[in-house]
């Protein structure tokens, strides 16, 4: 019987025998329970689950900055198996920058026996055919079969190639205790010869696997003996309404976000490990993890270390096999030094996988360093410095790997529906952290905190316990701070403003300078559809897509009025200058051009007033329309219209409109947003959105709720049988939008 996660002590029984019990809320366990079970009558499984914050386990014993949901709430399963079957397979891949790749198997039995065979084969994720890797008699409870193959791909980021590895369990017996079609197209050895020999197939284990090396050196992170910036963000594992209990499909689309939607690299699972959904998908679209066990600064007594090393165990065992795992953070994140006890993590993660470098996360400088990367959280921007320490200032352990853990999150929370300029704000620390994490090539990778805004306890948060921490929301609605991360992708074109460029968001009505998180080579920008500049990012820059300025909205617009270059000059700054300071507040040597050219173009004050109207306050009449179009390769290839909103319209999309029930419910995600008639966010609408399902589909979360900052979300789930149904979404003075959802089995094809 098989628990993926229960939060947080689990004690199982069945038929009311006490089985055994667990600790600890993030990893998986299991119980054999044969031995209490009645065969061909019913059976009774009871679980009791202790989620109480106050045990002595991690993370608890003092506060914790994220709500810590108890409960069943992974997935539970049970696992039919022979009396001897295989417990274990441990596939380690080396030398895999060879054309002859190593290969080595550590399988581990649940019992030793004599004349027992395991074989091996392997298969690439997507084709048919398995290719044997060799086989060995065993007389011991674990095995090691070493093999070389050849004609293999690497797991690479852009190209993560995947094989299933499967080893089979032959013995002498009465009859085989499963039945498949093995096909086996062994050259030098098949299954037909196993048979004639007398064998019987007693079990299979698969595992899927990647050919990569992973190394953190002294100057960075290398992944194939490439060097490798790992951009990243922390993940916790929450969802609105429901905690942590959201099956296979919404966690398997929180790695879809960070790698496709955000461009990142990496993923750190702050501050536990994850579903296996969650990682299997970092292994398939290439997104490389840092997992680390359970805690948050506290550490406790003997009985509660000894369950934090248990959490280091489970986490190496039940996570090893995947390739987009690279390190393992053996510390209680933000803890104080305890060499005993951390020198007993990290020996245990590195006993148990001589593959992957250890880290662990730590908030103080100079501390002790028993593992081989240090994993430190820099808060240190505050939006007027660098980014990011330099790593000489944080470590002296020159010759070892560094790495930035978590930078932002607390140092400025930022609201979906804070005012522009805090948004921006928020958006440019991003971007200054990045920077640096550019510059500064010795530093392997940073991951900014966090991914979105998460439920917390009544010690952290704005007084809603709630951090407002994320670059997007709970409901994964991305804030501005996103789009500097999501313009660093190469592949789709992205161009996000960061101005509504409407001048009662501003003090003063000044709009001031506006940014472009963009990954084109310039922007163009038009007003009223007369061209007006293009804006061009900082050459300088490290980062591969650092933001562009717009900070002249006037640009050659104001040729036409036939002043001379210098003079046109001075009156955008006079204009400006008095858009920014007012009238009455200018700068002396603004205030000295002002009269320069009053004189020199035999200017009247009615004049500076019309040119003040005509460039900078467009106020009346037709309403301005700004154009900002990207270019790449001097083609439009994306473009933004901002103009006073005319209509308002319901922009809905959705993970999937079909949901498939397998080894549990299935769940869609619905991100809601309001825009105007230009698709442009309305970021200060807070409508009341109406939800309402009929048919096979249920909502999870209220059938009403309120957009902030002009989006919302909702989640709709299966019922357990197959059929349509249907979300209606309304509001007021928005066109209803429908969703039609199928529901299958996934044992109907
Ligand atoms: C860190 C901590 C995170 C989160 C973050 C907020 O100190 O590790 O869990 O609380 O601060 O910025």
């Amino acid at each position: 019987l098989c628990f993926e996660a229960v939060g947080h002590i689990a004690r199982v029984y069945v038929n009311d025998r006490f089985v055994g019990e667990h600790f600890g809320g993030y990893t998986s366990f299991s119980f054999d329970i044969a031995p209490y079970v009645s065969f061909g009558s019913d059976n009774f499984i009871r679980v009791e689950v202790d989620s109480r914050e106050t045990n002595n386990l991690p993370p608890f014993g003092n506060v914790i900055d994220y709500m810590t949901y108890g409960g069943i709430y992974r997935e539970v399963y049970l696992l039919v198996k022979p009396s001897l079957y295989i417990e274990d397979v441990f596939v380690k891949t080396k030398d895999v920058m060879e054309d002859e790749k190593s290969l080595s198997l550590q399988i581990t039995l649940s019992d030793a026996v004599n004349d027992v065979i395991v074989m091996c084969e392997l298969q690439k994720v997507g084709e048919d055919t398995w290719r044997y890797l060799g086989h060995k008699s065993v007389t011991d409870v674990s095995v090691l079969v070493e093999t070389k193959v050849t004609d293999v791909e690497l797991w690479e980021i852009e190209n993560p190639n995947l094989y299933n590895v499967r080893v089979s369990l032959w013995g002498q017996g009465e009859k085989e205790t499963i039945s498949t079609n093995l096909s086996t197209k062994s050259i030098r050895f098949s299954k037909q010869e196993l048979r004639k020999q007398g064998y019987i197939l007693q079990d299979i284990y698969e595992t899927r696997i990647g050919f990569r090396s992973c190394e953190f050196r002294k100057d960075g992170f290398y992944l194939n003996d490439k060097k490798t910036k790992l951009l990243g963000l922390n993940r916790h594992q929450s969802y609105p309404y429901v905690g942590y209990a959201m099956p296979k499909r919404p966690q398997q689309l929180d790695a879809d976000i960070l790698k496709f939607e955000l461009g990142l690299q990496a993923v750190r699972t702050s501050h536990y490990p994850q579903s296996q959904h969650f990682i299997d998908r970092c292994d398939e679209i290439g997104l490389l993890v840092f997992t680390e066990i359970p805690g948050w600064q506290y550490i406790g007594d003997e009985e509660w270390k000894e369950i934090a090393c248990e959490s280091v165990k489970e986490m190496v065992l039940q996570y090893r096999n995947h390739p987009s795992i690279v390190l393992w953070g053996v510390r209680i994140n933000e803890s104080m030094d305890d060499a005993a006890f951390y020198e007993k993590t990290n020996a245990m993660a590195h006993q148990l996988d001589d593959t992957r470098q250890t880290g662990g996360v730590r908030c103080i400088a100079k501390s002790d360093l028993l593992e081989d990367v240090y994993t430190f959280n820099d808060f240190s921007h505050i939006g007027i410095n660098e980014g990011l320490q330099k790593k000489s200032a944080v470590t002296s352990k020159e010759e070892k790997s560094y790495l930035v853990s978590e930078y932002n999150g607390h140092m400025f929370p930022t609201k979906a529906f804070d005012d522009e300029a805090h948004r921006l704000s928020h958006a440019k620390r991003h971007a200054n952290v990045v920077e640096t994490f550019y510059q500064q090539e010795e530093i392997a990778g940073a991951f900014g905190w966090c991914m979105f805004d998460y439920n917390t306890h009544k010690d952290f948060g704005s007084g809603d316990r709630i951090c407002y921490h994320g670059v997007m929301t709970m409901f994964r609605n991305p804030k501005l701070a996103a789009s500097v991360y999501a313009s660093q992708g190469r592949t789709n074109p992205v161009l996000i403003l960061s101005s509504s460029m409407d001048i009662g968001e501003h003090p003063g009505g000044y709009i001031g300078p506006v940014y472009a998180f963009t990954n084109a080579d310039f922007v163009a920008l038009y007003k009223n559809n007369q061209f007006v500049k293009n804006f061009y990012p900082d050459v300088k820059a490290k980062m591969p897509h650092n933001p562009i300025v717009i900070d002249d909205f006037i640009g050659v617009l104001i040729e036409k009025e036939g002043y001379s270059k210098k003079n046109q000059e001075r009156i955008k700054e006079v204009l400006t200058g008095v858009a920014k300071y007012g009238q009455n507040n200018l700068p002396i040597r603004t205030k000295l051009k002002m009269v320069l050219v009053m004189v020199q173009e035999k200017l009247k004050f009615e004049d500076g007033m019309r040119l003040f109207y005509e460039y900078v306050g467009n106020w009346g009449g037709e309403s301005t329309s700004y154009r900002f179009d990207g270019m790449k390769d001097n083609q439009v290839v994306s473009s933004i219209i901002k103009e006073a909103v005319k209509e308002i319209q319901l922009a809905v999309s959705i993970d999937t409109t079909t949901l498939v029930e397998a080894d549990s419910y299935d769940v869609a995600t619905v991100r809601i947003k309001a825009v105007d008639q230009n698709k442009q966010q309305l970021m200060v609408y807070h409508g009341v959105i109406t939800l309402e399902v009929t048919g096979d589909i249920a909502l999870i979360g209220p059938k009403s709720v309120s957009m902030t900052g002009g989006s919302t979300g909702t989640y709709i789930k299966s019922l357990g049988r197959s059929g349509m149904g249907k979300l209606t979404i309304t509001a007021e003075q928005m066109e209803p939008v429908d969703i039609h959802v199928q529901v299958c089995q996934a044992d109907e094809g």
